[in-house]
């Protein structure tokens, strides 16, 4: 059966269907769009159903091409997973989030996978890109075979593949970035590796699942843990008065051994607050306490409280009268419209939580709701950074390109700077950490 599966991914007359079109799955549609894939679209939220429907990608704001394939896909974007009747590749992009109590919430996984597995059939390809913990992946197939008894690698093929996807950077694509895959055998692994060679210049078989799965924890603990320590850099370089900005700038002359990572004021988005979170509760339900990476997110968790002491310390210190403050990037990171677990909104509702009247500036954010009388929920515009020259407060929390910084310093009287955008200036109004 696989030959005439692999024949089939070769021609390009596999349909793909892939469930959960966020930061993720739509990107990877438009990848197999761009390739003449047929791409067929499953999501819960109907306002992205009825973007994608009219042609928008909704999360760069672009429109998507005119060809037929586009136009399919247009069409056969749903909220009804019925259609998975008609594919041959499932792949599954849903979210993976942390529960009230820190611990993993594979509930979207799970509910989907209940509702999905009556219509699945012999011989398709199931691909989870969703990240999880080490052997979620089998469990989740144990789930979707509880009736219909699929014979692994004979007449269905499991697979998983983490997603590299870096919303916002210019440099990530799939032609300078291999994907990694693994299959629960030889045979899905083939097909895998197929799969995405229609559309990655290099795949990366890995020995196995659970070796897939851990890879993709180990990229973003490596990332937590990095970026930990330079939050520590910062805090230390902070007690000692030195700029943190100006050790890095020294340290990355060395050429090897040292790679650069970047302080600010807290991490967000879906991947580093919460993948290594993954990790370590399975290692704790292993009797296994996994300190470096614990205390990484943890230090990553508390910068925001930190950022907000020092601002206060300030206002303090300095009599500021000021109630008027202007949060310049609401996104969690540059370049993305991304508001998941921001730090900037951790520091905006510590401020509101004082009193503050809170307003924001950003180049990819126009709306943020947070249901708060002193909060102005849409992005105000760079004109009416006006009104901070002689009074009130600018704090950067986002570092995105687009963003004129020399017009918001000269129109500001007193700047909070978390991401380094002014590290070259030299000027009393900037206050750095
Ligand atoms: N965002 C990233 O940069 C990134 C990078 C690598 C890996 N990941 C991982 O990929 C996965 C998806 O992340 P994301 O950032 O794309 O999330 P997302 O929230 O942007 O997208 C998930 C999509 O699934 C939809 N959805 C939710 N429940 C659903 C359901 N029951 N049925 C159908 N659709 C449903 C949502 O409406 C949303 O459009 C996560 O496991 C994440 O950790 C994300």
């Amino acid at each position: 059966m696989s030959k005439y599966i692999l024949a089939k991914i070769k021609n390009k007359k596999i349909k793909v269907g892939i469930i959960g079109l966020g930061y993720v799955g739509l990107p990877l549609a438009i990848r197999f769009l761009n390739k003449k894939i047929d791409v067929l679209g499953i999501d819960a939220d109907k306002n992205k159903i009825n973007l994608i429907k009219k042609g928008i990608s909704y999360i760069e704001n672009k429109k998507f091409k005119n060809d037929i394939h586009f136009k399919n896909f247009r069409k056969n974007v749903t909220l009804n997973y019925s259609i998975l009747k008609h594919v041959d590749v499932i792949i599954v992009c849903l979210p993976t989030p942390l529960s009230s109590s820190n611990k993993p919430d594979m509930s979207i996984i799970k509910n989907c996978i209940i509702k999905i597995r009556k219509h699945l059939k012999e011989n398709q390809i199931f691909i989870l890109e969703s990240t999880v913990y080490p052997g979620a992946t089998y469990e989740i197939f144990k789930l979707l075979n509880k009736f219909k008894k699929f014979k692994l690698g004979k007449n269905f093929y499991l697979v998983f593949s983490p997603e590299r996807e870096n919303p916002g950077d210019k440099m990530f694509s799939y032609k300078s970035t291999p994907k990694v895959v693994s299959g629960y055998s030889e045979e899905c692994s083939k097909i895998a590796f197929n799969i995405y060679k229609l559309i990655a210049k290099k795949v990366f078989i890995a020995k196995s699942i659970i070796v897939a799965e851990m890879s993709k924890l180990l990229e973003n603990t490596y990332r937590s843990v990095n970026i930990g320590l330079v939050n520590e850099f910062k805090i230390i370089s902070d007690k000692l008065g030195i700029n943190v900005w100006d050790i890095i700038e020294a340290a990355k002359t060395k050429n090897f051994g040292f790679r650069p990572f970047n302080p600010g004021p807290g991490v967000g988005g879906h991947c580093i607050p919460i993948d290594p979170i993954y990790l370590s509760w399975l290692m704790k339900k292993k009797n296994y306490n996994s300190k470096i990476i614990e205390i990484s997110s943890k230090l990553n968790a508390s910068m925001p409280n930190w950022v907000c002491k020092k601002i206060f310390y300030y206002i303090k210190k300095n009599k500021i009268k000021s109630k008027n403050i202007v949060m310049v990037g609401l996104a969690y990171k540059k370049n993305t419209s991304d508001t998941r677990e921001s730090p900037s909104i951790e520091i905006v509702k510590k401020l509101l939580s004082k009193k503050y009247h809170l307003e924001f500036y950003d180049t990819h954010v126009k709306n943020f709701d947070l249901k708060n009388k002193y909060f102005k929920k849409k992005s105000i515009s760079m004109n009416s950074i006006k009104k901070y020259k002689n009074q009130g407060i600018v704090i950067i929390g986002t570092d995105h390109k687009n963003v004129d910084y020399k017009n918001i310093f000269n129109n500001s009287k007193l700047i909070f700077d978390t991401r380094g955008v002014y590290r070259s200036y030299k000027s009393r109004k900037i206050v750095s950490f």
